[in-house]
């Protein structure tokens, strides 16, 4: 009979988008973010603060609307309320979007499509409303600014400072701006103007071309000549070493390539996310629950620790880095749809495990703890000595994005 009542009750759990662990479903986990959110939220009072992290006083650390971090709040309001349909998230998720506006005419970075693809992106999926779609149509045009023909790609910073030998750069492109590229796709499907398109395309091409070793790890930053198109150095910025797997980085590439193989079907780019796949499912210095040290190569023998900080925590355990599993467990969760059964299953069962990981207590943060944010262990820049070990909104926002396709599987 008790055989029986669980086997029920698994059955249950699956069809439910359970994820069979610690009776965390992806009910309760939403509940938990919904609370944290809602707290968050009434204490910042104020949509212009947006919030990131925590300050090592354990309070929040708050950004303004022009940093590339700004629009994940919103983004989690906006999951919320496709999860709940509850109008009070509708309008929550509108009050913060709102904040955003002037970031469409924003040129100064790349990151645009993080800003504001998670922001009025998701407004506008669910919503329809036509003017977010103007908002997205402006932004992408005011990303392309950022694009050359000469180099391929879009700049990605104005300038990039070599931990090497302090040259400066002024055309980097880091691996990071893959994720502004859907923005782009978007805005030819609503315009119908190619150019936006071609503009993500070209980028993706150069990337695939300049950023990758031949195992599919990726570098960080590539910096190139503007008048030229030559890449004149391989480094990384936030990473271990310039050799060295930075793990969000490798995230970052996932999720980028499995979005170019759902925008255009080319099967390069459905090779190069899988390829990105196995070097992250089979990393041998990857731990038991598949949350990834803040750098795959982190503290390993034959990796050039690029700063004192980066090699802080050698000879101990590193530092894990929940926002780039959260990413990771998405994008497997989006690549599986495009490749065979077999391998569907491994990268299922694989983002399974890091969403298991993630709602377990080492991970999930209680009501009222964690400044209010949903994840701890996230490390934002170790390189620089900074975000180390600490709530990021990005590791929620993809972990709640990565919740939604696992339950939308099930
Ligand atoms: N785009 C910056 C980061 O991932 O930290």
């Amino acid at each position: 009979m008790r055989t029986i009542k669980t086997f029920v009750l698994l059955v249950a759990l699956v069809l439910n988008g359970g994820l069979l662990v610690q009776a965390q479903s992806v009910e309760n986990i939403y509940q938990l973010a919904a609370k944290h959110t809602q707290t968050m939220a009434a204490l910042l009072l104020d949509s212009s603060r947006i919030p990131v992290t925590i300050k090592k006083d354990g309070s929040v650390q708050w950004a303004n609307l022009y940093d590339w971090r700004s629009g994940f709040f919103a983004g989690n309001m906006w999951f919320l309320y496709e999860y709940t349909k509850d109008p009070r998230w509708l309008q929550e998720a509108r009050r913060w979007t709102a904040a955003l506006e002037p970031l469409q005419y924003f040129t100064e970075h790349h990151d645009l499509g993080f800003m504001v693809y998670c922001s009025y992106g998701a407004g506008y999926r669910l919503t329809g409303d036509e003017a977010y779609k103007k908002i997205l149509v402006d932004a992408a045009r005011s990303l392309c600014t950022r694009f050359s023909e000469k180099t391929g790609t879009i700049k990605s910073w104005n300038t990039f400072k070599s931990w090497k030998d302090g040259t400066v750069y002024y055309y980097p492109v880091i691996i990071d701006n893959m994720m502004n590229l859907e923005l782009l796709f978007f805005a030819s499907k609503v315009t119908g103007d190619p150019y936006f398109r071609q503009v993500a395309i070209t980028h993706a091409n150069t990337t695939l071309q300049n950023h990758f070793r031949n195992d599919y790890s990726s570098y960080h930053v590539i910096c190139y000549d503007s008048a030229t198109g030559k890449v004149l150095a391989r480094e990384t910025a936030q990473g271990y070493a310039h050799e060295s797997a930075w793990s969000r980085g490798q995230a970052w590439a996932l999720y980028g390539y499995a979005v170019m193989y759902r925008e255009t079907r080319d099967e390069k780019y459905l090779q190069q996310a899988r390829g990105i796949a196995r070097y992250l499912m089979q990393h041998p210095r990857l731990p038991n629950d598949k949350v990834p040290y803040w750098d795959y190569d982190a503290g390993a023998p034959g990796f050039e620790p690029v700063t004192k900080n980066a090699a802080m925590f050698n000879g101990q355990e590193q530092p894990r880095d929940a926002s780039a599993a959260a990413a990771i467990a998405s994008a497997l969760l989006e690549l599986k749809q495009y490749v065979p059964k077999k391998e569907a299953k491994k990268m299922t069962a694989f983002a399974g495990d890091i969403l298991r990981s993630l709602s377990g207590p080492n991970y999930l943060a209680q009501p009222g703890t964690n400044a209010n944010f949903l994840l701890k262990h996230s490390v934002g820049s170790l390189a620089h000595g900074g975000e180390i070990d600490v709530p990021l909104i990005y590791a929620d926002y993809y972990f709640l994005e990565a919740l939604l396709r696992w339950k939308a599987i099930k």
